[in-house]
């Protein structure tokens, strides 16, 4: 089977309805409270992708035992601190930084020695900005560099800390409420907004959090040390994955889709937002709430005439993983568009940031960088007739998937390599866009 895919024509008008996977973020937080509460969660529509697989082997490496029937995952946890941390474990994270910096804090009290390493695009990642944090609650816990492999020791006597986290990083916030879960009196954490599954997840399981919110920060506050039992949860469908149709449909004529159970929690949507400041219109249809998630179903109606943005930079962290497909939206849009501050965008599975650029000057798009801001030169009759070629991406997923969207949408005769990369969050990406009449080889 041939690892990359070839695009020679655009993708013709179409008006569907569509299912995506489950969203990532939830399925991962799933599996590994699921592995620390006390007896059988069921958890339904588990996103089964390579993060999330990885996600179930680390629990399984780590005694938690789990058998799936229909859509049903069951998962029976063993408590707290019951994960069997005895032996020297090695536990392997894949492509994922979500599972690689939670799992970390869910291993405050081990009592062996876990060592936890990655792929080749993980390793390069920054881990100190949670073993620092994590050392500060009385973990014996070392990084190479401040890079994978971490090792974890573990730690009788951890204490409550007080943490401010500034990047708006989802997953450090996270890692540090896991390590709070099994430390005895409150964590207190300053958190610069960023998705809040976990928070929401710890409330619906009625855990003592509480959380005050401004338009920046949350306030956030978790008594550990206290058990939960197994929980049911249904995982609505992820808007990281949505917004590759979503993109796809602006920016093919007369098109519409509808993408049916949709997560939009305010802490994703910016990706929504940015784009219908822009002119496009997407709506919410049968908005309902689960467990304190919103969920939705979103309409997408092409033909708007797409006006540039200056992206206020309060939205960066809720459309983080989203950026690369709005910038194809600017690459076609009346005027020039600014986005700033993206230096948290060169922190994920590939440099984005830098990718981004190469990829929109590939095309013949201008963009001028400034430091982390960029300016991107919109140009409403992009039409492409040149042969194109994507590789040397570290295999990142969403680099891949925001490539056939620009070959469908822009033209030209595309071969992009590292289709197997789709597998970390979004295994059916392509076997959507052919039933969207997508022509890929
Ligand atoms: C995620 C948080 C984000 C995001 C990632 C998933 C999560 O990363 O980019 O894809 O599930 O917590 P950061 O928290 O590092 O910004």
């Amino acid at each position: 089977m041939p690892n990359s895919v070839l695009i020679k024509k655009k993708i013709k008008p179409f008006i569907n309805k569509i299912f995506v996977t489950s969203d990532k973020s939830l399925s991962i937080r799933c599996v590994l409270l699921a592995s620390v509460a006390i007896g059988t969660s069921k958890i339904k529509n588990l996103l089964e992708s390579d993060d999330v697989l990885n996600a179930l082997k680390a629990v399984k490496k780590l005694g938690i035992k789990y058998i799936k029937k229909k859509n049903l995952y069951f998962i029976y946890g063993s408590g707290l601190n019951g994960l069997s941390t005895n032996s020297k474990l090695v536990l392997n994270a894949g492509n994922s930084g979500t599972l690689a910096r939670l799992v970390l804090g869910l291993l405050a009290r081990t009592k062996g020695q876990i060592k936890v390493i990655g792929d080749k695009s993980l390793s390069k990642r920054d881990f100190s900005r949670v073993v620092n944090p994590l050392k500060n609650f009385g973990i014996n816990i070392k990084s190479k560099n401040g890079c994978l492999p971490v090792e974890v020791f573990g730690g009788e006597f951890l204490r409550p800390i007080y943490y401010e986290e500034n990047r708006g990083s989802a997953q450090c916030k996270s890692a540090v409420l896991f390590a709070a879960l099994n430390t005895a009196g409150i964590t207190k954490i300053k958190a610069k907004k960023s998705r809040n599954h976990t928070e929401l997840l710890l409330k619906s399981l009625k855990m003592p959090i509480k959380i005050k919110s401004t338009k920046k920060f949350d306030f956030i506050e978790l008594k550990g040390l206290r058990e939960f039992k197994g929980f049911d949860y249904n995982i609505p469908g992820d808007i990281s994955s949505s917004a590759f149709y979503i993109v796809l449909t602006l920016l093919t004529k007369k098109s519409r889709i509808t993408i049916k159970n949709i997560n939009i929690n305010e802490s994703r949507t910016g990706v929504i937002k940015i784009l219908n400041m822009m002119n496009a219109k997407i709506l919410y249809l049968n908005k309902r709430i689960y467990k304190g998630e919103k969920i939705a179903d979103i309409f997408v109606e092409s033909d708007n005439k797409l006006n540039s943005i200056n992206c206020p930079e309060y939205l960066n962290s809720s459309a983080i993983d989203e950026f690369l497909v709005i910038f194809l939206v600017a690459a076609k849009a009346q005027g020039v568009s600014q986005f700033k501050n993206l230096d948290e965008l060169n922190k994920k599975e590939s440099p984005r940031l830098e990718i981004a650029i190469r990829f929109l000057r590939m095309i013949g798009v201008t963009v001028k960088r400034k430091g982390n801001n960029i300016k991107i030169y919109g140009n409403p009759n992009l039409n492409l007739k040149g042969k194109y070629v994507v590789k040397n991406f570290l295999k990142d997923h969403r680099v891949f998937m925001m490539s056939c969207i620009a070959a469908l949408v822009f033209g030209g005769h595309w071969k992009i390599n590292d289709k197997e990369s789709i597998k970390t969050s979004f295994p059916n990406f392509i076997k959507i866009l052919k039933k969207l009449g997508a022509k890929i080889n």
